[in-house]
This record gives C-alpha cells, sequence and structure tokens, in this order.
C-alpha cells in the first residue's frame, strides 16, 4: 500500500521517541519507496532549533537506528530535505497560528492536498490542550484533506483519565480520526498470532479449555528505566506493560475468530476477550497479583544499581518494575483456564513470548526422561528476540525401552531467506498514513483494559502493606511468582 500526499507534524519532536524510533520508521518507509511524492514532516516542540540543526539531528538517529542506517549521504539528504522544524510553546493556544501558517506553506510547496496527521509524542498531560488548540485553528476538521491524530501510550493515568479524555477527544475529532498506538501491535510476530491461529487448520480446535491447561505470556526486559525514570516512576509496570502491551497480546491469544479480517470485525472480537476477563477479587488481588521492585547487584563484575539510585527516581518510591499476574477469561472457550502473565525490568534477559500449555495425555504409559511422570506438550511463539515458533513434543529415545524426551520443532524467522522484517513503528506509521486503524487501540477497548487494571492500583493505594518484593537485578524477580502457577512442578519457562 502507498499514502497520498500529505504531512506528518509530530508533537514533542525534540524528544527521544522522535530521534529513535519515528523519524528513523519514516525513513525506512522512504527506503521502502512507500512514501508518497509528496510529503512532509514538520517537527514541534518548544526547544529551539533551524530546520538545519533538527534535520542533522534526525540524521544522526537514523544512522543509529534506523534499518538503512548506511543507506548513501545523497538518500538521506533527500529524505532530510523534507523535514522542517517549528519551536512553540505547545500549551499555549494562541501560538498555534504558526502552526497553521507553517503547514499552509508546506501544503503549497509540496501539494498536500491538506492531509495532516498530527502525532502526540509529548508528555501525557498535554494530550488533551493540543486536540483543543488544533480545532481552535480549524485544523482537525476534514473539508478538503483528512486529518488524523496519533496518541503515544500510555492514553490516560487511570480508568477515570482515560474516559475523560476519550470524552473530550470527541469534541474535536471523529472517532475514526483517532489513532491510540500501542506498538507492540505493529510487530510482525504479534500480528502472526493471528496468523498462526486461524491460517493454519491444526492448532485452533485444540485452543481451548478442553485442551490447554493454561496460558503463560512473558514480556521481559534486562535493561532499567534507562533516564526514563521522571516518567517511569509515576507509572509503573502495571501501567506501562500490562494495561496495553501484554493485555494486548493476551486478546489476540484468547480471542474468537473474526468474521473477516476488517478493523471492526478484529476489534469486536478483541473487545469481547476484554469485556470477559474475571474482575479481580478481593482475594486476587492479595494473592494473584505480585508486584516487585529490582535491588542493586553485581553480574560478572558490574555493579547495577536499584531502582531507587535510578535518576529521577524518589528514594523511597513504592512504584513497581516487575509484575505477575494469574486470571482467568470468563467464556465458553477459557473458563478455568489460566492466564498467567508477567512483565519486568532488570530481568535476565529480552524476551517476549507466549506459551500455550497444553493437557498431558490421559494416562502416563511411558517413563519420561528426568524426574517428570508426564509430557506437557507446549507450543511456544517467541515475539522476539529470535521470532519464530517452537513447539515442545515427546519422542522415544532411541533403544530398548520405551522412554520418553521431549524434543523440539523449532521454526525461526530468520530462516525466511534475508525477509525485511519492518520495525513496528515503520508498520504503524504507514498504517496511520493510508488509514488503515486496525492495529490500533478504539476508546472503548482502551477503557475496558484500564477497567480490568484499575482494582489492582485501587489496592495497592489503599494497602500501602501490600509487599512491594525486592529483586536483585539480573534475576528473574520474586521467587514468590513461581507459587502463582498451579500444578505440582509447574513454574514459569525460564528462556535464556
Ligand atoms: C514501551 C515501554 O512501551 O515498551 C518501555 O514504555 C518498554 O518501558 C518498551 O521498554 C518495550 O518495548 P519492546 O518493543 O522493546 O519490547
Amino acid at each position: 500500500k502507498k499514502a497520498t500526499n500529505q504531512a506528518l507534524v509530530i508533537f514533542g519532536a525534540s524528544g527521544d521517541l522522535t530521534y529513535r524510533k519515528l523519524l528513523p520508521a519514516v525513513f525506512d518507509l522512504f527506503m521502502n519507496n512507500l512514501l508518497p511524492d509528496g510529503f512532509a514532516v514538520l517537527g514541534i516542540s518548544r526547544s529551539q532549533y533551524t530546520d538545519h540543526a533538527f534535520r542533522e539531528k534526525m540524521k544522526k538517529g537514523i544512522k543509529e537506528f534506523s534499518n538503512f542506517k548506511n543507506a548513501e549521504s545523497d538518500k538521506i539528504n533527500n529524505f532530510l530535505s523534507k523535514i522542517f522544524y517549528l519551536s512553540i510553546d505547545t500549551e499555549n493556544g494562541e501560538e498555534y497560528v504558526l502552526v497553521k501558517e507553517k503547514l499552509t506553506e508546506l501544503n503549497r510547496k509540496f501539494n498536500l492536498g491538506c492531509n495532516y496527521i498530527f502525532y502526540l509524542s509529548t508528555p501525557p498531560s498535554l494530550y488533551a490542550s493540543i486536540p483543543k488548540f488544533l480545532y481552535g485553528q480549524g485544523l482537525t476538521f476534514q473539508q478538503k484533506g483528512f486529518r488524523r491524530i496519533v496518541f503515544e501510550k500510555p492514553f490516560g493515568h487511570n480508568l477515570l483519565s482515560a474516559k475523560e479524555l476519550n470524552k473530550l477527544l470527541l469534541e474535536f475529532f471523529e472517532e475514526d480520526q483517532i489513532y491510540r498506538i500501542d506498538h507492540y501491535l505493529g510487530k510482525e510476530t504479534v500480528q502472526n498470532l493471528m496468523v498462526t491461529r486461524f491460517a493454519n487448520g491444526i492448532y485452533e480446535p485444540l485452543w481451548n479449555r478442553n485442551f490447554v491447561q493454561h496460558v503463560e505470556i512473558t514480556a521481559a526486559e534486562n535493561i532499567g528505566v534507562e533516564g526514563r525514570g521522571e516518567y517511569y516512576d509515576h507509572a509503573g509496570a502495571l501501567r506501562d506493560m500490562v494495561q496495553n502491551h501484554l493485555l494486548q497480546m493476551v486478546s489476540l491469544v484468547a480471542m474468537e475468530p473474526p468474521i473477516k479480517i476488517t478493523p471492526q470485525d478484529i476489534r469486536y472480537e478483541k473487545m469481547k476477550v476484554f469485556r470477559a476477563l474475571h474482575p479481580l477479587s478481593e482475594y486476587d488481588l492479595k494473592n494473584h497479583v505480585i508486584r516487585g521492585q529490582y535491588t542493586a547487584s553485581t553480574i560478572r563484575g558490574k555493579h547495577y544499581p536499584a531502582y531507587r539510585e535510578e535518576p529521577h527516581v524518589a528514594k523511597d518510591s513504592r512504584t513497581e518494575t516487575y509484575v505477575a499476574m494469574k486470571f482467568f477469561i470468563d467464556n465458553w472457550r477459557w473458563a478455568d483456564v489460566p492466564f498467567y502473565i508477567r512483565t519486568g525490568k532488570r530481568l535476565p534477559t529480552r524476551v517476549s513470548e507466549v506459551v500455550i500449555h497444553f493437557k498431558p495425555s490421559p494416562l502416563p504409559l511411558f517413563r519420561h526422561e528426568g524426574s517428570s511422570d508426564k509430557l506437557n506438550n507446549q507450543l511456544i511463539l517467541r515475539i522476539h528476540p529470535d521470532e519464530g515458533i517452537l513447539l515442545k513434543t515427546g519422542m522415544k529415545v532411541p533403544g530398548n525401552d520405551y522412554l520418553v524426551k521431549s524434543v523440539n520443532m523449532d521454526f525461526h524467522y530468520s530462516e525466511l531467506s534475508n525477509q525485511y522484517i519492518p520495525d513496528p513503528y515503520e508498520r504503524l506509521l504507514l498504517d496511520c498514513m493510508t488509514g488503515d486503524n486496525t492495529l490500533f487501540m478504539d476508546g472503548e477497548a482502551v477503557e475496558e483494559t484500564w477497567k480490568f487494571v484499575q482494582p489492582i492500583l485501587d489496592y495497592w493505594e489503599n494497602h500501602p502493606e501490600a509487599p512491594l518484593y525486592g529483586y536483585p537485578a539480573g534475576t528473574w524477580g520474586p521467587d514468590v511468582a513461581d507459587r502463582l502457577i498451579e500444578g505440582k512442578n509447574d513454574t514459569w519457562r525460564y528462556p535464556c
């Protein structure tokens, strides 16, 4: 697909996300010949840059983070000539006349057809005022070209603020102009969850409570908060990862097949999953949600500071950098099947994966290698790194005995001959440019996911004594999280 002429207007353009993700992704689109002929980027923020200085900064970002880091200078310069910068006080509505003037100028110069995407890569505190000020300049109306607005997560700080924001935005934009981004949905392997399930005849008949013992979803990171202490200390892992990325993965794993692959049909099925999440009781909040925070440690001679020692983090912070939880989905497919999810910073490795644990065969007939007396088939969908699919299945160990060993049937994306895998932002930006909102969240779904996590936020607020377990940086989080998993000898998978 190729987009029509348009401008991408980025608010918060001097920030890290623009530098590391957005501009490198737009450059990738350019290199893949997916940008329209008439195209411009307008970066906006408070910091002072000339067009030249801003382009130089973006050039560095491209050279470090793009998929085409080694592109020829001519190509990079050609791309940079489409980038412009405007410094305004984004909190002052009167200055938005400058945005309008600049867009009118770019529109003439590049024949943009008055098509504009506004991308908010700003602190969420500006999510209400920027749309209002754009509206004030008539920049949200779609008489001539299209107008779309993109919101980075977190969308809201809790259920109430998400609801208020949704309501307010509808004063300035129609729902189908609003794109709430969750970059996990732009990952090839996350999209592949749907393809694996619904393009193959063999998995779906097993994908239910009759055959699945439990489902495990992990998003582990080995990095700490990386200079984002100020944001993170107000967010924590529950808001930063669970409310969005993890619950989105849950919905793709648990949803019913959509009638067709259209945005409406997919959103409808995902929404049914969110609505079926079993509300957490007081007992669940106490026993089935584990939070942790990393403490200092030294690994192979390298010292890792505690979370509380990170810049811009309160010295007595009670913010969680780890969450593990168990919950259920109340529908015919999943009733009584536990879903376990966990995420954390400063864990031993960076890995995101979905593990479907199948029930064992009804009667153990054979001896098994190791201490186990049964074999749990597992289907592992690796989101990253080493994207692929792994099926653990039992095989006879050659010899004059019936001894069973668990072996791997393993597929790696890297085996697909040099297949180009776009960065999630490349994919999602292109979708937004072409008006396809399938992989974006609608307002109702965002509220529904907040509704599920809100009792946890409330519980922690009202019970400061609820444990916040310390775990040494570089370990798999608090041991107590293992006890969440039902079943003798069952634990989380610990991928290396
Ligand atoms: C972001 C979070 O949304 O996702 C970060 O704000 C986190 O804290 C990141 O590091 C993880 O993304 P990925 O693609 O590296 O798993």
